[in-house]
């Protein structure tokens, strides 16, 4: 029989799917027939949002966006009852949404760290005890979003960095004190193709010359793209990754193997 990951019936809570991993992350679960509660910074009628819904509701799914600030306890709050009250349940979290901190140790302010902390380790966290008891009813699984910043890193990505060590932390301690009721593993992406990664890019003179010097930097030879995290999530929510917890995977194109000469 064919391996098949039908995720019909199943409520996904994701945060951050205005753009990006995120959005790419809502498609592909809609893609395996799970209904969508997200979260961005933007209004609902903003385009974004708007692009949200219809990406979810083309593959027969639902969605619901709420706009969501997830460093504010009580719109974390909010989007957690509007979940329930749309959907009843929530069986999967995937914690996505954060931004880039790079501020390097020595330049880096007390309010830069705080921001950081905030948005890239604490708001996992406080999602995370919200939905708890939920999942725990769902016999849920929770994926949180690090990075390959989690590590190795690269001068000057602090403290960004050092929150995205410590969600390995947290995967690790929600795994041995929830489970068995609530599977929990971290997601660590290398470099993907995303709007941000773009713009990246283009503060370069030749953008497409460093997306090329980018792309040689990978034994693959390319960089990821949002549909393949989207598609590790699903993955790694499914039936078939139930041995999966407590560890944070890494999905980098093999960079991280290459050492520099
Ligand atoms: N792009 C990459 O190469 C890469 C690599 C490794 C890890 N990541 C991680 O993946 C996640 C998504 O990154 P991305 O590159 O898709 O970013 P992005 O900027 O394209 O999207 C970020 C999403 O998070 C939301 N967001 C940001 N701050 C928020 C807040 N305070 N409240 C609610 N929502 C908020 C935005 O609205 C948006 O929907 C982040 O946790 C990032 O650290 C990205």
């Amino acid at each position: 029989m064919a391996l098949e990951i039908n995720l019909k019936n199943k409520t996904v809570l994701i945060t951050g799917v205005t753009s990006g991993i995120g959005a790419g992350i809502a498609k592909m679960f809609a893609r395996a027939g799970a209904d969508i509660a997200g979260c961005g910074r933007h209004s609902r009628d903003s385009d974004v949002a708007k692009r949200f819904t219809e990406s979810v509701e083309e593959c027969r799914a639902k969605a619901l966006y709420v706009q969501t600030n997830v460093t504010k306890a009580e719109q974390l709050q909010q989007l957690v009852d509007e979940t329930i009250s749309r959907f009843g349940k929530i069986d999967i979290l995937v914690s996505n949404a954060g931004i880039n901190f790079f501020e390097g140790a020595a330049d880096c302010t007390e309010e830069e760290w705080m921001k950081n902390h905030d948005l890239n380790l604490a708001a996992h966290w406080r999602l995370a005890k919200l939905c708890k008891p939920y999942l725990q009813k769902q016999q849920g699984v929770i994926i949180i979003m690090t990075s390959n910043h989690a590590f190795a890193t690269i001068p000057g990505c602090f403290p960004y960095n050092v929150t995205k060590t410590a969600l390995t932390g947290l995967v690790r301690s929600l795994a041995i004190e929830w489970g068995p009721e609530i599977r929990t593993v971290g997601l660590a992406p290398g470099f993907i193709d995303t709007p941000g990664n773009q713009t990246w890019f283009n503060s370069f003179a030749d953008a497409a010359g460093e997306r090329q010097r980018t792309i040689a930097l990978h034994p693959v030879k390319k960089i990821g793209t949002t549909e393949e995290v989207g598609a590790w999530c699903v993955f790694l929510a499914s039936e078939y990754a139930s041995f999966a917890s407590g560890t944070t995977y890494l999905l980098d194109g093999g960079r991280s193997a290459l050492l520099q000469d």
